[in-house]
């Protein structure tokens, strides 16, 4: 077994008793650091800096340099598994993520294979032994993926999409080819994970981003079973200790008693949701993640602390089974010192919350 000098985040995803509410945060490597983009810059490109496990690794512990985080996330993103299918991903400066050949009709889900994470996506595994090797046991690391509904709505739409009308269509047009793409996405994101899992990732998450667009009915249909039949597959222990899978969709608040019942250890939420309802209607079964609103990273240093002292009273009692984060990514344009007062605050305020 892997030694953790600091296993707080791990604890507190299992429900254990922590001595203070563990923290780190979505998007925590990227613009908002300076030294991020310096990287990038030298790379020439994200995808650059995705491909290459010295830079990959060299960005993943530049937050965990600045500040006292309880958790590394391996540095990537959702669009490898897309990207390893053939549909050629690039980035256009300001217009976020795009693909050269998106999917169209069943012919093309057709002709997709299941990628070989130890293949086309052996550059994700390198760049996990790398942080792992590096990280030397100081904090857990954290591996991902895209949720099946969350990367079929960019390998459909061609990039982001504010009103999903090509998915949509074929949602409802032609169900049973919408739910082919979705399970071959499912089995490539289970052995994905399952890859990192074995390269040294000590817990899991699973971003839905987009499954919040759905009608609860629609929801059920085609994210959250795929989501459930990726926790049924997933390597729940290695390397002698639990391996805790986080579930987060984004504008679920509706239905965290059926994402819940998935059996993953922790659901993550956005900040539309107070957490003290979230807590009372599955605390008992999963841990919570979350729930700041990342643009309160904007505010004066005071309300910063008093919003985190909020959300700590929200979770209230025992306080384990709480991971402090934000409801979603970090802004490019968050003040760095910020974000350090924020983990600080959680880190100081928690205390009591653990004696
Ligand atoms: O959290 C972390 O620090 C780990 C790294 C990570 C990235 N993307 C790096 C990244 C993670 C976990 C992701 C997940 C991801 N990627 C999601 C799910 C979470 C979410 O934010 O909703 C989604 C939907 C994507 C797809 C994606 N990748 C988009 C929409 C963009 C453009 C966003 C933007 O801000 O321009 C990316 C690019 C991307 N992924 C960047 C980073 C640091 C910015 C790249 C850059 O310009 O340097």
């Amino acid at each position: 077994m892997t030694e953790l000098k600091n296993d707080t985040y791990l604890r507190a995803l299992l429900r254990q008793p922590v001595d203070y509410t563990p923290v780190w945060m979505m998007r925590q490597a990227g613009r908002y650091l300076p030294e991020y983009r310096e990287v990038r810059k030298g790379a020439g490109d994200f995808m650059s800096v995705c491909r290459d496990a010295d830079l990959a690794c060299e960005v993943t512990i530049q937050p965990l340099r600045r500040f006292p985080l309880d958790a590394a996330i391996l540095f990537s993103d959702i669009l490898t598994i897309p990207d390893a299918m053939g549909l050629g991903l690039y980035f256009e400066t300001g217009e976020g993520p795009k693909f050269e050949r998106p999917i169209t009709c069943k012919a093309d889900i057709d002709k997709i294979g299941i990628p070989d994470p130890e293949g086309e996506l052996q550059y994700v595994m390198n760049a996990v032994r790398t942080i792992k090797k590096t990280l030397n046991g100081d904090v857990p690391l954290i591996g991902f993926s895209g949720s099946p509904w969350t990367l079929a709505t960019y390998m459909i739409e061609g990039g982001s999409s504010k009103a999903f009308t090509k998915i949509k269509k074929m949602m409802f047009a032609e169900p049973q080819t919408l739910h082919l793409l979705l399970d071959k996405l499912a089995d490539s994101v289970i052995l994905y994970l399952n890859a990192q899992i074995a390269a040294g990732a000590q817990s899991v998450m699973v971003f839905d981003t987009w499954g919040g667009v759905l009608s609860p009915r629609d929801y059920k249909e085609f994210s959250l079973q795929y989501m459930a039949k990726i926790v049924d597959g997933l390597t729940r222990h290695n390397d002698g200790r639990k391996v805790p899978v986080t579930l987060f969709t984004k504008n679920a608040g509706m239905w965290l008693e059926d994402i819940a019942a998935t059996g993953c250890d922790a659901v993550g939420l956005d900040w539309t949701i107070d957490i003290e309802n979230a807590k009372a209607r599955i605390g008992d079964k999963v841990a919570l993640q979350g729930n700041m609103d990342p643009s309160m990273l904007y505010a004066p240093l005071p309300r910063i602390e008093q919003e985190v002292s909020k959300i700590l009273s929200g979770f209230g009692e025992g306080g384990t089974g709480h991971v402090f984060n934000l409801g979603h990514g970090i802004h490019p344009d968050v003040n760095p010192d910020h974000a350090g007062h924020f983990i600080e605050s959680v880190h100081r305020l928690s205390k009591p919350y653990h004696l």
